[in-house]
């Protein structure tokens, strides 16, 4: 057993931005990668590369060898239950001390809605293991609007959410990394749920003002009816259960029940939370 940490979506949102946490930690970091191509620049000399798909089980045992611990975490997919119970599985199986699952603000809550059923589902999986876990709730991320709205920003100077007026406390990726980072690499987090958001809850229409600021020129924020926005969803290739799944969260969005302001990150990392005028800032490139 060694004192690696293996980070799954290692190029993604939230999984390249613990990598890049790990590293300034000084740990030695396995990256899961679908391409080692793609991912050549990752590599270091504290970030090794595996090969790594979850549809393809035969690249499970080379992954998860002579791993110490594990940032959990896939894409949004309909069977995500299945994916992740298996990698819980194979990372038991190979000895892994301790897991940090990336799961979603909520998912304590009986029933709540369907994607944070699904992350429960897998909590409940590696509290069943043995092993000892954190896990990482985070509400909806800001970068949600650089990735998704980014275009429609770009082309339209408009974003179309089926939200009304609902506040949300928006997390930055960074914030929910640097939580897990702090998980993987110190003593104290074991068995811990931890609830992370921004420093505020706001609506799209604040979101629009912050964004027109920092842009330099007017932005809106339209609230499109729940029929349009499935509509848009399927036209993006998405698969039912997501849209369905989406749109039960953008009604709890709307209702403003994900407008609770946690201070868990400043007591994780020590570091406020960063706001959303920080994260547009930021991410101007996206939204010029
Ligand atoms: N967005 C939100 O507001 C929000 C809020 C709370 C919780 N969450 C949760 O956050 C998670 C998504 O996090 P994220 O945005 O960081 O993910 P993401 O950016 O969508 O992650 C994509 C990563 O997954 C990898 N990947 C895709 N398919 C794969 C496969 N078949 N095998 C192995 N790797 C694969 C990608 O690799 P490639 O580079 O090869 O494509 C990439 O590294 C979801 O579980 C979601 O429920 C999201």
């Amino acid at each position: 057993m060694t004192n690696t940490i293996l980070v799954l979506g290692a190029t993604g949102n939230v999984g390249s931005q613990v990598v890049k946490g790990l590293v300034e930690a000084g740990a030695n970091v396995r990256a899961a990668v679908r391409s080692l191509q793609k991912a050549a620049a990752l590599k270091s000399d504290k970030v090794s590369l595996a090969e790594f798909d979850t549809e393809k089980p035969e690249t499970f045992d080379t992954t998860f060898a002579d791993v110490e611990k594990v940032f959990l975490i896939t894409t949004l997919i309909p069977n995500l239950v299945e994916v992740q119970t298996n990698l819980v599985a194979a990372a038991k199986k190979a000895g892994v001390k301790h897991i940090v699952k990336l799961s979603g603000m909520g998912a304590e809550i009986e029933p709540g809605v369907t994607m944070t059923r699904w992350h429960r589902a897998v909590e409940k999986a590696i509290e069943a293991s043995g092993m000892s876990y954190t896990f990482v709730r985070p509400n909806g991320f800001m970068q949600n609007y650089s990735n998704f709205s980014g275009q429609t920003i770009k082309a339209q100077n408009a974003f179309y959410l089926p939200m009304g007026d609902g506040k949300v406390s928006h997390i930055d990726v960074r914030d929910i990394a640097s939580v897990a980072a702090v998980a993987l690499t110190q003593d104290g987090h074991a068995g811990k749920a931890y609830e992370v958001t921004g420093p505020t809850a706001i609506s799209n229409a604040e979101i629009a003002e912050i964004i027109s600021t920092v842009v330099g020129r007017k932005i809106d924020s339209v609230d499109v009816p729940e029929d349009t926005a499935r509509q848009e969803m399927q036209k993006s290739g998405m698969p039912d259960s997501l849209v369905d799944a989406n749109l039960e969260l953008y009604g709890i969005y709307k209702a403003g029940y994900a407008a609770e302001v946690t201070s868990v990150v400043e007591q994780v990392t020590g570091k406020k939370a960063i706001s959303f005028e920080q994260f547009a800032q930021d991410s101007v490139a996206a939204f010029k």
